[in-house]
């Protein structure tokens, strides 16, 4: 349990470089908070006893803006980051030293039943705003870019940025169907390049005629005088 609260502690400070002191971090960072309460919650639900362990969830939910379903099983050290607006479902699983800022949703699509909530890999760090629905999973060290829908499965070590979610980097390499804007085609470019290469072929053309319009009559040979000579 200390143990527990200690890394959980040791988690904001390495993930905030505004948090000052231990004081400062126990009593005012409310994704503590909401995982303390979860910790309880899930402990409740565990037994059983799920409208005890809902009714601390919704009180946390009050106190700290961020909605945890007692369901949800979550790893050691996830730092929530300012927290409001986040809601984690109760078939969610997140790994070990995952970050989550505000405005995260972690649900559903609506249409699945059973495990329909996504399985959070370890290291994953997931933007504020961002949308994971489904029940796939977001592979170890994998980014989710702030404001991203993600609805399909995420290989691990990927970033997913947009909507709907695309992988724009694998392993650190840039990836995916984006245009390269340094390299997009210029038509007024292109216009004036076959316009240039048409000029060019003209110029030739026209030299070719003119040299063979001067050959015949180089080659003529010197006409004789006409008439008689003097005298
Ligand atoms: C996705 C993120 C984690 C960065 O991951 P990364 O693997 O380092 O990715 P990069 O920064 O190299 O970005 C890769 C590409 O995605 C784009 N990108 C990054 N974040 C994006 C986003 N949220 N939406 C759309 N595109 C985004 C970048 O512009 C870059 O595009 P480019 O290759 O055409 O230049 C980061 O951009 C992010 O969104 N972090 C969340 C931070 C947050 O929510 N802070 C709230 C604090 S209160």
């Amino acid at each position: 349990m200390f143990r527990h609260i200690r890394s959980d502690i040791k988690a904001v400070f390495e993930n905030d470089p505004a948090a000052r002191s231990i004081f400062e971090v126990v009593f005012t960072y409310s994704g503590l908070h909401a995982i303390w309460a979860h910790r309880i919650a899930h402990y409740l639900f565990v037994k059983r006893w799920y409208t005890a362990a809902r009714i601390i969830s919704q009180i946390s939910r009050f106190m700290t803006g961020i909605e945890i379903h007692p369901g949800a099983v979550i790893g050691n050290r996830l730092f929530i980051d300012h927290g409001m607006g986040v809601v984690i479902g109760e078939t969610c699983e997140i790994g070990d030293d995952v970050v989550i800022y505000q405005g995260v949703t972690l649900g559903g699509t609506g249409k699945e039943k059973g495990k329909r909530h996504p399985t959070i890999g370890n290291n994953v760090v997931i933007g504020s705003g961002a949308k994971v629905l489904g029940s796939f999973r977001v592979g170890d060290n994998s980014n989710i870019g702030s404001n991203a829908v993600v609805l399909r499965e995420v290989p691990e070590s990927s970033t997913v940025v947009g909507n709907p979610g695309r992988i724009v980097k694998r392993n650190g390499e840039r990836v995916g169907d984006r245009l390269d804007h340094t390299k997009l085609p210029d038509p007024v470019i292109e216009m004036f390049r076959s316009m240039q290469d048409e000029i060019n072929q003209l110029k030739a053309e026209v030299a070719r005629l003119n040299k063979e319009a001067e050959q015949p009559a180089a080659q003529e040979p010197e006409k004789m005088p006409v008439g008689g000579g003097e005298g």
